[in-house]
């Protein structure tokens, strides 16, 4: 038989780790007396570690988390933060909302202070795609114009080189100027298509697309051209995901894309691992909507990285490190992903390696 005091004890366990914000007390000399599951998950740190041992210890580097602690527990004051706090888990970042709130007893007198920690990443990635979004279409409408108007006066340029090298004798080396002109004319006119393909709306041609297959083509594809560079390709494909509705020759594009870019950052021995694997339970629906499946590609590279300034800046168009690069391949990619409904995040360490993800909704 449990004594009731047990079976309280017992039920207010179960009250707080069912709650799926992270939750963490703290008595006054800042001991951590109670964690739940979910605070254990957000901060990667074990409860078992945890309990017993000074906030401190596990949280002293976290400034904005400490001061919150510190005021609260010092003058009883509710604080709370939805901007300044990011927990680190390794080399990953999660940024969350906390709220610290001094426990008090029937008496008034406190007796410690209670975190309540909410990861927001989701809601910070769609922050991000917001700005980008917005971003990009005040740009893609620029170029479009611009790539317009670029169009027609290339045209001519074009017509009058192409006649003056006929004209010219072959040994001459006016006739090496006039070819110059032409594959540079050439060079400038591929920009503009890449520039009004990403500006241009247009209708897309739905299929049924097998995304594994894809995926292996262009691997296939890759492995031949990029004979120069040791580049290993790992496919770990889920063969149980059903086809996308999708308009397959932009899907080639976007992953040819990706994974050209994969291809170009790797150094040597370079590793390109392309994975595919159905995702349900991506928390991107309104509260009450059912949860929509998607398909989630990802290609993961061991190559130079990017700084946090370069990955803000991946998806604006003319935005390149390489010097032959245009800086359109990304901007095309977005544009794809987000006629697909879908949506495309990037992480990435300076020297170590980045992985894309492209996440497709796949129809109920
Ligand atoms: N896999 C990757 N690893 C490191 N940096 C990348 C990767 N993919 C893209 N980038 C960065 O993003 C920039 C823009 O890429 P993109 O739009 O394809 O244009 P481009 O390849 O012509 O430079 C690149 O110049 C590079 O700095
Ligand atoms: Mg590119």
């Amino acid at each position: 038989m449990k004594t009731p005091d047990n079976s309280i004890k017992e039920f207010y366990a179960n009250v707080i780790n069912s709650v799926g914000d992270g939750v963490i007390v703290l008595d006054m000399k800042h001991r951590i007396t109670l964690m739940n599951p979910a605070a254990e998950e957000i901060t990667g740190v074990s409860i078992s570690q945890a309990e017993g041992s000074v906030f401190s210890m596990f949280f002293g580097k976290e400034e904005p988390l400490a001061e919150m602690v510190s005021k609260t527990s010092s003058n009883g004051m509710t604080i709370s933060d939805h901007e300044n706090v990011v927990l680190k888990k390794g080399s990953h970042l999660t940024p969350v909302n906390v709220t610290t709130s001094p426990l008090i007893l029937a008496d008034g007198e406190q007796i410690g202070t209670v975190l309540v920690l909410r990861d927001i990443s989701n809601i910070r990635e769609l922050e991000d795609a917001v700005r980008h979004a917005d971003r990009l279409s005040t740009l893609g409408t620029l170029a479009a114009g611009l790539a317009h108007e670029i169009k027609n006066p290339l045209g001519g340029i074009k017509g009058a080189a192409q006649l003056l090298e006929r004209e010219l004798p072959v040994e001459s080396e006016l006739h090496d100027y006039t070819s110059i002109i032409l594959k540079e004319v050439g060079r400038v006119n591929k920009i503009v298509e890449e520039l009004l393909s990403i500006s241009t709306p247009r209708k897309l041609e739905m299929g049924h697309v097998n995304l594994n297959q894809i995926l292996g083509e262009i691997v296939m594809l890759q492995k031949n051209v990029s004979r120069t560079k040791s580049v290993t390709f790992q496919q770990n494909f889920d063969l149980s995901i059903p086809p996308a509705i999708a308009d397959g020759a932009l899907l080639t594009q976007l992953f040819l894309n990706l994974i050209t870019n994969a291809v170009e950052a790797v150094v040597s021995d370079g590793l390109i691992r392309i994975t595919t694997r159905v995702v349900s339970d991506y928390g991107m629906s309104k509260k009450g909507e059912r949860l929509s499946r998607m398909v989630a590609v990802d290609i993961a590279d061991n190559g130079t990285g990017m700084t946090g300034e370069q990955m803000e800046n991946i998806f604006t168009p003319f935005f390149t490190t390489k010097s032959k690069g245009t800086g359109l391949g990304l901007a095309i990619c977005h544009k794809i992903v987000s006629e697909h409904r879908g949506m495309i995040k990037v992480d990435s360490e300076s020297g170590r390696g980045t992985t894309f993800t492209v996440l497709l909704p796949l129809l109920q």
